[in-house]
């Protein structure tokens, strides 16, 4: 039979080939064929299921897939609550939370109590990094964003209520001017609608400063000027915070998938007017999301310049730079889940169109597939109670 086989490989006689169809598999046969049962019924298969010979086939991944112990076993990627990071929005404007509506599930936390509470139940199930977001009022919004600096900030007192309640927690901060600068862009914007490099990088640093001053371990630059890595460095060793680490944005890409979290702070650029144009999107400092090279580019200079984690942002659609940054690089990745994905996967869910554990737990494993240390997700207290087993 074997013999029979393998001749079929060498273009046999017509009538061979129509003998040899019978026995061989509907996988290597052109056509498919019904193999006989011979009249006796098969057990254990439905009726119909045809008869084949057995492919001569030495490798079968399947054979490790057959156990949920043997999965588990040799499982390549692990998510914990330990990869992490918690964003928190902080605002203070009554003592509620304040839901935002494109984040169901996610709020504005009450300075106070409820962001004690929050980060309590974090740390419950074994999350113990967040990183703050301060929603700043509009009549502290200025065009130089002076807010970003004061330490009595709605930041600087998040951070160091936080601090004070829970000494070991790994607080990190955002870098940028956004949430404190009237035209709602990451940095200063000139009459003619230039956003300032340099300029930016002064106030930049002072915010680091003030954020380190008031109990940060990590603080995070997400507003993707040039040099603001090496700069925020030098002015936090000067200052003598040598402890306080920097997680840069390193790509971070002009993406649509920050419209929720920009709904949370009101933080969207704001309309220009005459005599001031503010350009309506951040593509003049935030990546192309077209660019894979020039995310080397950026983790070159960030390594230079003394940042000691990488980040990618957003997440899901770009795994492909999480990867790379992996493999071009010593330094812990981290990726963030950003705002727009969340909303995706909660409108999913509410729908019923996505089983949503399933669904996070699987873009959560992903990252790490892809060579993420450290995850920030707003999924950060949930997932780690799926994790733990609840429902
Ligand atoms: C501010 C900042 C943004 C995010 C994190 N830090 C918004 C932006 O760049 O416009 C987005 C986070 C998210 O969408 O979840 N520079």
């Amino acid at each position: 039979m074997n013999q029979q086989l393998r001749s079929l490989g060498r273009a046999p006689c017509i009538g061979c080939q129509r003998r040899a169809l019978v026995v061989r598999n509907v996988a290597e046969a052109v056509r498919p064929v019904v193999a006989s049962t011979n009249g006796k019924a098969r057990v254990g298969v439905p009726e119909g299921t045809p008869i084949v010979t057995p492919q001569d086939l030495p490798s079968r991944p399947r054979r490790n897939r057959r156990s949920e112990t043997f999965r588990s076993a040799i499982r390549e990627s692990i998510v914990s609550p330990a990869n992490f990071i918690l964003p928190i929005f902080v605002h203070e404007e009554g003592s509620n939370n304040i839901p935002i509506a494109s984040m169901p599930g996610i709020y504005r936390l009450a300075y106070g109590k409820n962001v004690i509470d929050y980060v309590a139940e974090a740390r419950s199930y074994g999350v113990n990094q967040v990183v703050v977001f301060p929603k700043t009022p509009d009549h502290l919004k200025t065009p130089t964003a002076e807010e970003a600096f004061n330490p009595n900030g709605l930041s600087q007192r998040t951070i160091r209520l936080l601090k004070d309640t829970f000494p070991d927690l790994e607080v990190y901060t955002d870098v940028a001017l956004d949430p404190y600068n009237s035209d709602g862009h990451d940095g200063i914007v000139s009459d003619a609608g230039v956003i300032l490099n340099d300029e930016t990088i002064e106030y930049l640093c002072r915010q680091a400063v003030s954020q380190a001053e008031a109990g940060a371990d990590v603080v995070s630059p997400s507003d993707m000027m040039d040099g603001r890595v090496g700069a925020i460095r030098r002015a936090l060793d000067r200052e003598g915070f040598t402890n306080v680490s920097i997680m840069s944005y390193t790509a971070k890409y002009a993406s649509a998938y920050y419209g929720p979290f920009r709904d949370a702070l009101a933080s969207a650029p704001k309309p220009g007017q005459a005599h001031r144009r503010i350009p309506p999107n951040k593509k003049t400092y935030q990546m192309d999301p077209a660019n894979y090279r020039e995310a080397i580019r950026e983790a070159k200079a960030d390594e230079a310049e003394g940042a000691d984690i990488m980040m990618v942002k957003p997440g899901m659609p770009y795994l492909d730079v999480v990867r790379l940054l992996r493999e071009t690089s010593p330094l812990p990745v981290a990726v963030y889940h950003v705002s727009g994905e969340y909303a995706m996967l909660k409108a999913a869910a509410e729908r019923g169109w996505l089983n949503e554990k399933d669904a996070v737990l699987e873009a959560m494993t992903s990252f790490r597939r892809a060579g993420a240390d450290l995850i920030l997700t707003y999924y950060g207290i949930e997932a780690s109670k799926w994790l733990a087993g609840e429902k």
